[in-house]
C-alpha cells in the first residue's frame, strides 16, 4: 500500500476514539498488515525506570528494555529515530525475533513528555529508506494528534 493511501487509512482508523489502548492496537495492526516485509511493530513505553512492552503486532516480544540499551533504548536515550540497515552489526541489539534484520525506531512523545518509542522490524536487511522514515514518522503523529496523551506521567 502506498503511503499517501495508509495516510487517509490510518486518520479514518481514529474517527471516534480518542483513549490510548483501542487506538494503538488498532495503529499497529494497521501498519503490520498494510507494509510490505515487516515482521513486528509496536510500542514499548517508559515506566519512569525503562521501557516496558506496549500495544504490538508480531511474535512475543521481550518485556523489558533498560533506556541504553538495545536499538529502542537508544532511540528513547538520544530522543532521536534510529534507521538500523543491519540490526547485527548494531552494538547491543536485542534479539526478540530472530527474523529480525533490520529496524526503525521512533521516540513517542507528547507535548515534550517521552512516552516510550515505536518499533518496526523487518526480516529485510536495508529495509528502510528516508522515505519510509519520514513517513512513518507522520503517521505516528497522526496517531499522537488523535490520542488522548498524558503531559506528564506515563502510560503504564
Ligand atoms: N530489537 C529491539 C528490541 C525490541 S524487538 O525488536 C521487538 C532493540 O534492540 O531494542
Amino acid at each position: 500500500m502506498n503511503y499517501k493511501t495508509l495516510i487517509l487509512q490510518t486518520k479514518s482508523l481514529f474517527e471516534g476514539e480518542k483513549r490510548f489502548l483501542p487506538n494503538s492496537a488498532n495503529f499497529c495492526s494497521l501498519l503490520f498488515n498494510s507494509l510490505e516485509d515487516l515482521n513486528w511493530v509496536g510500542f514499548y513505553l517508559f515506566d519512569g525506570e525503562q521501557l516496558v512492552l506496549g500495544p504490538f503486532m508480531g511474535k512475543p516480544a521481550c518485556i523489558h528494555i533498560g533506556i541504553n540499551k538495545g536499538v529502542c533504548g537508544t532511540s528513547f536515550e538520544k530522543n532521536k529515530t534510529l534507521v538500523i540497515d543491519d540490526v547485527h552489526e548494531f552494538p547491543g541489539h536485542i534479539s526478540c525475533d530472530s527474523a529480525s534484520n533490520s529496524e526503525l525506531v521512533i521516540p513517542f512523545n507528547y507535548n515534550g513528555n517521552q512516552l516510550g518509542v515505536f518499533d518496526i522490524d523487518s526480516p529485510i536487511k536495508n529495509r528502510f529508506s528516508l522515505e519510509d522514515k519520514n513517513n512513518l514518522e507522520k503517521l505516528l503523529n497522526i496517531f499522537i494528534e488523535n490520542t488522548n496523551l498524558p503531559n506528564k506521567g506515563y502510560l503504564i
